[in-house]
């Protein structure tokens, strides 16, 4: 059975991958900052890890349990919405998670993934990371924490292809969960479902592309 990794599984969309993949047979890693809060996520079919991907000490000991496990998808889903609090600590905070993290986990990460049968590696980003997207302006902490994730993946895209690693960059839509709100177009199982598919279709030729959870490609 193939593996997946899951950072932020706890709730929201992190949350509905774990549902899915764990129902479709895959055994799924999941990681959470509090599993011991994380009542849904506890009652699937799932390992869950602690991790808190903004504390190096939580991630060197995460990675340290996880050793030389073959990862076939590592999906970094966790991240903030970074708010409309434009103070210095708020910004900080939002790269630190949103695109410092991702990175730092994808390299990390790469022996596990490279050893699989299906090397696969996909950021949840946003379609608010889109430069050429951006005619509503604003939120400027989010937006700039996407577009950072957005040009880091993009390399480890081309710097992973020769290791067979074929790597993507998803917007999920807009989702109904504590950060989307309510009013979001769209529930957590369609944006997963949509994304599941673009996840099977991803190959070394189409790899480092930027996409939504329906297939469409985005501008940068
Ligand atoms: N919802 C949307 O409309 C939408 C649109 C575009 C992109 N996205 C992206 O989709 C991803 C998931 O968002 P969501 O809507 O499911 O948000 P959410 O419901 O707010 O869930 C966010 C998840 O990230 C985790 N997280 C936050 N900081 C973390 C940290 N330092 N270490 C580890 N985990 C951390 C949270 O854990 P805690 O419970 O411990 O806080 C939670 O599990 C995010 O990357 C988001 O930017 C969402």
């Amino acid at each position: 059975m193939p593996t997946l990794l899951v950072t932020g599984a706890n709730r929201g969309i992190g949350l509905e991958l774990a549902r899915q993949y764990a129902a479709d047979g895959w055994e799924v890693v999941a990681t959470a900052r509090e599993p011991d809060k994380a009542d849904e996520l506890n009652d699937l079919d799932c390992k869950v890890e602690t991790l808190d991907v903004a504390d190096q000490t939580s991630v060197d000991a995460f990675l340290e349990r996880l050793g030389d496990r073959k990862i076939d998808l590592f999906i970094n889903n966790a991240g903030v919405g970074g708010g409309l609090d434009l103070t210095r600590e708020t910004w900080l905070h939002t790269l630190e998670v949103n695109s410092v993290a991702p990175a730092l986990l994808a390299r990390a990460l790469k022996p596990n993934v490279a050893a699989s049968d299906r090397k696969k590696m996909v950021v949840i980003t946003s379609r608010m990371g889109s430069i050429a997207d951006n005619d509503g302006g604003g939120f400027w902490v989010y937006r700039s924490s996407k577009a950072a994730v957005n040009a880091a993946w993009k390399s480890i895209a081309l710097d992973f292809k020769g290791d067979g690693i074929a790597v993507a960059m998803l917007h999920p839509g807009w989702v109904q969960t504590d950060m989307g709100g309510p009013n979001a177009q769209i529930d957590t199982a369609t944006s997963v479902a949509g994304m599941r598919k673009v996840i099977d279709g991803l190959s070394l030729d189409n790899t480092g592309e930027f996409r939504a959870y329906d297939g469409a490609a985005i501008d940068w």
